[in-house]
């Protein structure tokens, strides 16, 4: 046996034995090296053979990790919707789960709340209570209809990690994802209208489906690469669809990120079949890979896509701060905005753009990243351990 060979059993047998964890951090090359009292090349020969056994896998600028040890993707098929346009119900399921709250025995996973007890999330409590106590009659008003302009501002320099180049002018902030989504809607769509929609997909987004009288037809959506461009195809062709609405990256709740061709490629239907899309990107920022995965957004060359956010996953659900760049649906954004709110709050907005700016947004995000992938290791080992065999399991690329 070769060096190396013996090098990576050494670190297998330490991995079987619990002493590193499904998502745990190995030693660095450095530290093994001297550690064993063998050369760096050695060192990286026996991660390599790691990573070729799938044992342990490589992160960019960060070092080798321990994979999810059992995990053999047992995936859940491609969803088989129904093929016709539909009437969403379910609103008393949602209350049900807009009620329920963690119990001693049981763990709430129906909604989807950071851990805000980060403390890299400190500063931004402090520019909270920087901006009350100077008691600055300036914050005492109504915002402007678009949003804070420091907001947009931070807010379009944040979306050129995933491609996309806007101004802060592109942008209207908004009270959540939730509200970016719905006035979104209510720009492209009235009563009867069809949406194709991802399937299963977020249902708040049902629930605006729902309540302005619309009919969804869900598309068969893979757990890997999401939505079948072929199966929407066939459904533009058979129905008046009016716009899609999908989560494309980081998905809620099947978890996968879908490959950029097949981004591109959804850009040529839509533009083919003239048909809006609805972009929600809440919880892209929280993707394992770095640079995060590009929107359908950074595709989009003739204004067709309403792309919708918040910082209620990567920072707090407690600010009510999100945003939307509708495109070419500008003016039809900011009058629904309008109808739905008038402006948002004014404290908030201004604390979140003082957090980017001053660079701790990305610091924050960098930290909760890493944190939830390990989450997402020790999950999929534990699934694969205690779950019955035979339970289907996706292989989320972000959140939580
Ligand atoms: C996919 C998705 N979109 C939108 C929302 C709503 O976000 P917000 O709380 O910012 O309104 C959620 C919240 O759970 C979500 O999971």
């Amino acid at each position: 046996m070769k060096l190396y060979e013996e090098l990576a059993e050494v670190v297998t047998e330490r991995i079987e034995n619990g002493y590193f964890q499904p998502g745990d951090k190995l030693p660095s090359i450095r530290q093994m090296s001297v550690e064993h009292h063998v050369s760096i090349s050695t060192v990286q020969e026996a991660y390599r053979l790691l990573e070729d056994k799938k044992i342990a896998e490589a992160r960019l600028k960060s070092g080798y990790y321990v994979t999810a040890s059992q995990y053999s993707p047992d995936l859940p098929s491609i969803s088989r919707p129904s093929q016709k346009p539909l009437v969403v119900s379910q609103w008393e399921l949602v209350v049900k789960l807009l009620h329920s709250h963690e119990q001693d025995n049981e763990l709430a996973l129906g909604k989807g709340t950071p851990d805000v007890g980060s403390s890299t999330l400190k500063p931004l409590a402090k520019f909270m209570a920087d901006f009350s106590r100077r008691n600055d009659i300036a914050n005492f008003t109504y915002d402007s209809l678009q949003g804070s302009k420091e907001l947009r501002h931070q807010i379009a320099r944040l979306m050129v990690d995933s491609g996309c180049r806007l101004h802060p002018d592109d942008i209207v902030t908004t009270t959540g994802c939730q509200e970016a989504l719905t006035c979104s809607m209510r720009s492209i769509a009235t009563a009867g209208d069809i949406v194709a929609i991802d399937s299963p997909t977020y249902y708040g987004s049902m629930q605006t489906i729902q309540a302005m009288g619309l009919k969804a037809l869900e598309i068969p959506t893979h757990p890997e690469t999401g939505i079948s461009l072929e199966a929407l195809e066939l459904a533009l062709e058979q129905w008046p669809i009016k716009v899609v609405q999908l989560t494309p990256v980081c998905n809620n709740p099947l978890g996968y990120t879908m490959p950029d061709a097949n981004k591109q490629r959804l850009i040529e239907l839509a533009k083919q079949y003239d048909i809006a899309i609805i972009e929600d990107d809440i919880y892209g920022d929280l993707s394992y890979t770095y640079p995060r995965p590009r929107t359908i957004k950074s595709f989009d060359d003739d204004g067709r896509v309403l792309f919708c956010s918040s910082f209620s996953k990567t920072i707090s659900p407690a600010f009510r701060t999100g945003w939307c760049a509708p495109g070419r649906y500008l003016q039809q954004m900011k009058h629904m905005k309008y109808v739905s709110t008038a402006c948002g709050s004014i404290l908030q907005p201004r604390a979140i753009a003082e957090f980017i700016a001053q660079g701790h947004y990305e610091r924050h995000v960098r930290k909760m990243r890493t944190q939830y992938l390990k989450n997402r290791d020790r999950m999929i080992d534990w699934v694969s351990r205690y779950i019955p065999e035979g339970t289907k399991m996706t292989y989320p690329q972000g959140g939580y």
